[in-house]
């Protein structure tokens, strides 16, 4: 078989997890090689493929074509592309596609997409038979770099964001970095924003790497490879540390409370704001809000905005188009979001780039002054 560029092997990132552990591969071309990397590591030979409307004409043939070719007999389903599919009423059709499928013990469903695909097959993967085996084939950088590793997996709830789903660790993820061309530029730097959280939590050299070779990065070739391998790393690394989020893996959501809240606020309207923004106008926010709490310099959220802004990612909640709601309201949104125990909320602060920490006991009423500060109305 010949495959885009025969010659680069892809990189390997283990995720420790005992006997749950799993690779995730990381180079060009391995949607075309994709079955012979299943056939080489699992038993069965029935797969369903689940795809989104997008990606479906872009890469769904070329994968059911290898997977014919390896003896792999694969039936697929495609959903329309958008949060909005993550979703019970999707749900549905996947979980009887799987079924239909007669997938067995050995044999695996295939999430061939961005992180709505793969979050919601994951989570009937998860349920089906009690338990399926999945693959991540994650073609969104946001899907290559956070959603696609780490087992969680679900759906959103009118009452928030992924508040329906279950851990459900993957048994492979094929990450094919060529596919990332297609993607568009408002898609790419919403998942640039995860590679830099990367840096933010405890990876200052990254950060700065990133501030000088984030054109490489967005232009392909080595650069992108490294920064999603040390970003995939540096996920599995806190995933094997703590695995269902009671301690050090609460630090992948900085940024996230702003932004989830954001989110919520712009009714996960897409053409508004799209996850990645919300997490970097949150990461901004929440390094203004650690300045502000004198935590860290001000010099940093400077620091952090600028690379933000450089990039071309929004940055300020007045750069998300429409009125948003009173701070009250966010606030709100932020408290369905996280627990609130006796007025303090736990909250992903920092000391300064790279030095993000757990803070447990953020006095509610703070960020509420401070998001009315940030936005007048
Ligand atoms: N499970 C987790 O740990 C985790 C972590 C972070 C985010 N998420 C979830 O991931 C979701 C966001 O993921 P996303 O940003 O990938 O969104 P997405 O799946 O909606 O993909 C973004 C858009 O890009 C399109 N697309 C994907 N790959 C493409 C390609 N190669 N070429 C052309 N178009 C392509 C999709 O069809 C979609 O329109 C959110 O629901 C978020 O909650 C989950
Ligand atoms: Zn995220």
């Amino acid at each position: 078989m010949t495959a885009a560029h025969p010659s680069a092997a892809p990189k390997t990132v283990r995720v420790d997890l005992g006997d749950r552990s799993y690779d995730i591969l990381i180079g060009p071309g391995l949607i075309a090689t994709a079955a012979g990397e299943i056939a080489g590591r699992l038993k069965g030979r029935r797969m369903a493929v689940i795809t989104d409307a997008h990606v479906a004409p872009l890469y769904l043939e070329p994968l059911m074509a290898s997977l014919k070719a390896t003896g792999i007999e694969a039936v697929s389903l495609v959903l329309p592309a958008g949060e909005k599919t993550k979703s019970f009423e999707h749900l549905i059709p996947v979980c009887e596609a799987i079924l239909g499928a007669r997938i067995e013990r050995n044999d695996a469903v295939i999430a061939l997409g961005g992180g709505v695909i793969g979050d919601l097959t994951g989570f009937a993967a998860g349920i089906v038979r009690r338990g399926s085996r999945f693959i991540q084939i994650p073609t969104s950088l946001l899907a290559q770099v956070d959603s696609s590793v780490g087992g969680k997996t679900g759906i959103n709830s009118p009452h928030g964001k992924n508040l329906i789903g279950v851990f459900h660790q993957p048994d492979l993820v094929l990450a094919d970095t060529d596919v990332l061309d297609t993607l568009s530029p408002r898609e790419f730097r919403a998942g640039y924003a995860e590679v830099a959280k990367y840096g933010l939590i405890d990876k200052p050299d990254f950060f700065a790497w990133l501030e000088n070779n984030w054109q490489a990065v967005f232009a392909g070739g080595d650069a992108r490879i490294e920064a999603i391998a040390v970003s995939c790393q540096a996920k599995a690394d806190v995933v094997a540390a703590d695995e269902r989020e009671n301690g050090r893996r609460a630090l992948l959501n900085l940024g996230h409370t702003f932004g989830h809240a954001l989110e919520a606020a712009t009714k996960y309207d897409g053409t508004r704001l799209v996850h990645g923004e919300g997490v970097a106008i949150g990461m901004v926010l929440a390094h203004q809000f650690s300045a502000r709490m004198n935590l860290a310099s001000p010099d940093d959220a400077t620091r952090v905005e600028a690379h933000l802004k450089t990039v071309g990612l929004p940055t300020r909640m007045d750069d998300v188009p429409g009125d948003l709601p009173p701070a009250e309201k966010l606030m709100d949104a932020i408290a369905q979001d996280k627990k609130v125990k006796g007025g303090k909320l736990t909250f992903i602060l920092t000391r300064g780039i790279g030095q993000s920490f757990v803070a447990d006991d953020v006095p509610a009423n703070e960020v509420l002054r401070f998001l009315e500060e940030k936005h007048p109305k």
